[in-house]
């Protein structure tokens, strides 16, 4: 059957559709990934593809989900923000029963950023790339979220329209107070810079990654400014 390249992912992995399936060379984080999917499929979480197992060339498959990603406001729909911050809350309930994210309080998707969901309409239906789920906090989760989804220094976007999306998306997702909201996309954004910072810088990464990294620290440095220079306005449309 012919394989279909997809792009609109920000990283290296190649992904390709074949059919109503989707195929992704097997990483470190596929056995986590494949266990997880398997309980959110068994516990009818209907916001993620389905683990359908390794074919002939070694890759997972998935289910294929029709629709887009999108990376600015004018491809979401009004209510787009709130129903994706009740697709990563339904996760986070869901997952503080499942046994594998013992000790913390649920299993994170761990990369939930608009990058990785699909929309159909305007609005989001599914979470993909599920390569970077981890147990952990809910926060770390919803305050990368409310960053990639909400704050955007690229793209004309009105600091109030920001400020209004990630009012949408907390007021969904469940009550947190306005400082810790603001507190966990700076963590999460640190979580990128110290990462990336370290990759750009070293030798034994491909050139193609280094700049990748290079890419996404000019994008959390913007980023994290424009929540700085602009925190009382946030603070502001969250309480
Ligand atoms: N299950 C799926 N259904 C529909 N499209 C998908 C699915 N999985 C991936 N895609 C498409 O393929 C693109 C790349 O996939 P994905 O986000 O999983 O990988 P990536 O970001 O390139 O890699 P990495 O895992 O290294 O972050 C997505 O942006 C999306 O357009
Ligand atoms: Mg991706």
């Amino acid at each position: 059957m012919r394989e279909e390249p997809l792009t609109g992912g920000r990283n290296a992995s190649e992904v390709v559709r074949v059919g109503e399936t989707v195929r992704r060379a097997r990483d470190r984080g596929s056995a986590s990934t494949a266990r997880l999917l398997g309980y959110l499929e068994s516990a009818g979480y209907p916001y993620a593809p389905r683990y359908l197992g390794v074919d002939d060339h070694g890759r997972d498959i998935l289910t294929y989900i029709p629709g887009r990603t999108t990376d600015h406001p004018s491809q979401r729909a009004d209510g787009a923000y709130a129903r994706g911050a009740a697709m990563l809350r339904e996760l986070h309930d869901l997952t503080a029963r499942y046994p594998l994210a013992a000790g913390r309080e649920c299993f994170l998707h761990g990369d939930a950023g608009p990058f990785n969901t699909i929309f159909s309409g305007g609005m989001p239906v599914a979470f993909i790339d599920w390569t970077s789920c981890r147990p952990g906090d809910r926060l770390d989760d919803l305050g990368y979220m409310a960053w990639t989804w909400c704050i955007q220094a690229e793209g004309n976007v009105p600091v109030d329209a920001q400020a209004a999306h990630l009012r949408e998306l907390r007021d969904a997702y469940g009550p947190v107070p306005p400082e810790a909201l603001i507190h966990a996309m700076i963590r999460s954004q640190d979580r990128i810079l110290l990462h990336s910072r370290q990759a750009m810088r070293d030798a034994r990464y491909p050139a193609a990654q280094r700049a990748r990294a290079e890419e996404a620290v000019r994008w959390a440095s913007a980023d994290q400014e424009l929540i700085r220079a602009n925190e009382q306005v946030l603070l502001a449309s969250l309480r």
